[in-house]
């Protein structure tokens, strides 16, 4: 069978390497990919952007595409499985309406209320005025987040009231996140360790993937503006297996028992994003896709063939899988440009993945690359996941930045304290 992944970061390298390990794939097409993806064995590229859903449509059919698995947000809330379903073509993702748990902060939070799933207190405000005067009222630190999607740059986490007030009027008054910023979400600020749980979810069942944790902020010591994630490790040792079944019978089971009560079914990925508080795990945000780059730490573990738990919650039929994964933790550190997540160039020559590959435990899963000519240069802001399994969590890390002390591009920077939280736990 052939597949299709619609994405182009190192979530879908990732991605297309797993599906390319299944016995049942012939060809794992990527829209629009990157030079990563391109050379996998059973990997081809096409130029088709993840938002011209027409030209995905022409391809499915002129390709004999029998799965297509969505990895960004975008696509997803603009309905691409609803449009693909509707024409008989299996995709991986939840609809349009479901994507409205990530799409709107709002939906997310109302219907977590109504569901009872643990989440910060929150109001939400659709003028700059009342948010303004409620946040005076409330005190710092609170937390301001846009409505709508923002390219993950929609929150701030104000230490100050003026912090918050300038977030405020940034996006009701400035629209710097655009019509995302029409109304906004201001939270209690939760304390505590963040971890991640990601699910298979067929519309009626859950099946968690192992715990995982991002590390966003740009400098060791988490400290720094955010980024899309600068590394992660696989499992988040914060994540007991007693918060594990928390998670699931609190979170996961009312999402989508929740969902199916609704009429939107959740089938996909459901990505729940947590604080470990002292009372115990709360939602902080979902996304309604695989993470990045926690995805990178995630199915490198998995043992299974991946095309089957695709089928199954494509086809509400995921209770009859079992998943397995390794227990050897994995862990990826982001290779980032100089100058990322600020502005940053593009077109510098990247050598040496090669050598890092020489470790048979490590594998260079591309983010932001692109070819020119026959080299290999940056072409993104976080350039190159370097990910390494270890029979233990301190192996993993010294696999891994012994693969990144290989690679080189000019303003290459990188975390060098990834996975230290989770050693610190451990001791
Ligand atoms: P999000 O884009 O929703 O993932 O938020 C980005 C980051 O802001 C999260 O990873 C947290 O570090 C932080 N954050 C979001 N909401 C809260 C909250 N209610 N309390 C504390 N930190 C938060
Ligand atoms: N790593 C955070 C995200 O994928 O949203």
């Amino acid at each position: 069978m052939n597949v299709l992944v619609i994405g182009s970061g190192g979530r879908e390298h990732a991605l297309a390497w797993k599906i390319a390990q299944s016995p049942r794939v012939d060809k794992v097409y990527c829209a629009p990919g990157n030079p990563g993806i391109a050379r996998l064995h059973k990997g081809e590229c096409v130029a088709i952007g993840v938002n011209d859903f027409d030209a995905i449509e022409q391809f499915i059919d002129a390709h004999g595409v029998s799965l297509t698995v969505v990895g960004p947000e975008d696509p997803l809330v603009r309905g691409l499985v609803d449009r693909l379903s509707a024409r008989g073509n299996a995709a991986f993702g939840p609809s349009a309406a479901a994507a409205q748990l990530e799409g709107s902060k709002a939906f997310a939070k109302a219907f977590m209320d109504k569901y009872g799933i643990p989440t910060a207190r929150y109001a939400e405000f659709e003028d700059a005025e009342s948010a303004i005067a409620y946040v005076r009222a409330q005190g710092a630190p609170i937390v301001i987040k846009a409505d709508g999607l923002a390219a993950g740059k929609g929150v701030t986490v104000a230490q100050s009231v003026a912090e918050a007030e300038e977030a405020i009027r940034e996006a009701m008054v400035d629209r710097v996140f655009g019509a995302a910023g029409a109304k906004v979400v201001i939270e209690e600020c939760l304390v505590g360790e963040e971890a991640s749980i990601l699910a298979f979810c067929d519309g009626n069942t859950v099946s968690p993937l192992p715990s995982s944790q991002d590390h966003k902020a740009v400098y060791d010591g988490d400290r720094g503006p955010n980024t899309g994630g600068m590394g992660a490790y696989s499992p988040a040792p914060v994540v007991t297996p007693e918060l594990e079944n928390v998670i699931a019978s609190e979170v996961l089971w009312p999402v989508v028992r929740g969902m199916a009560q609704e009429g939107t079914p959740y089938r996909g990925i459901l990505y729940a994003g947590l604080m470990i508080t002292a009372d115990g795990p709360k939602v902080i945000e979902f996304n309604v896709r695989f993470g990045d780059p926690e995805t990178q730490v995630l199915l490198p573990r998995m043992v299974s063939d991946i095309v089957p738990v695709f089928e199954a919650c494509c086809a509400g039929a995921l209770g009859a899988v079992n998943i397995e994964y390794i227990s050897g933790p994995c862990v990826t550190v982001v290779m980032a440009s100089g100058g990322y997540p600020k502005d940053y160039a593009k077109g510098k020559a990247i050598t040496g993945i090669d050598a890092a590959e020489t470790d048979n435990q490590v594998a260079v899963y591309h983010a932001g690359t692109q070819l020119e000519g026959e080299t290999l240069v940056t072409n993104g802001g976080r350039v190159l996941n370097v990910t390494a399994h270890g029979t233990d969590l301190p192996e993993a890390i010294q696999r891994a930045y012994a693969a990144v002390g290989k690679i080189q591009f000019e303003g290459a920077h990188f975390r060098s304290d990834i996975g230290q939280k989770a050693l610190r736990r451990m001791a």
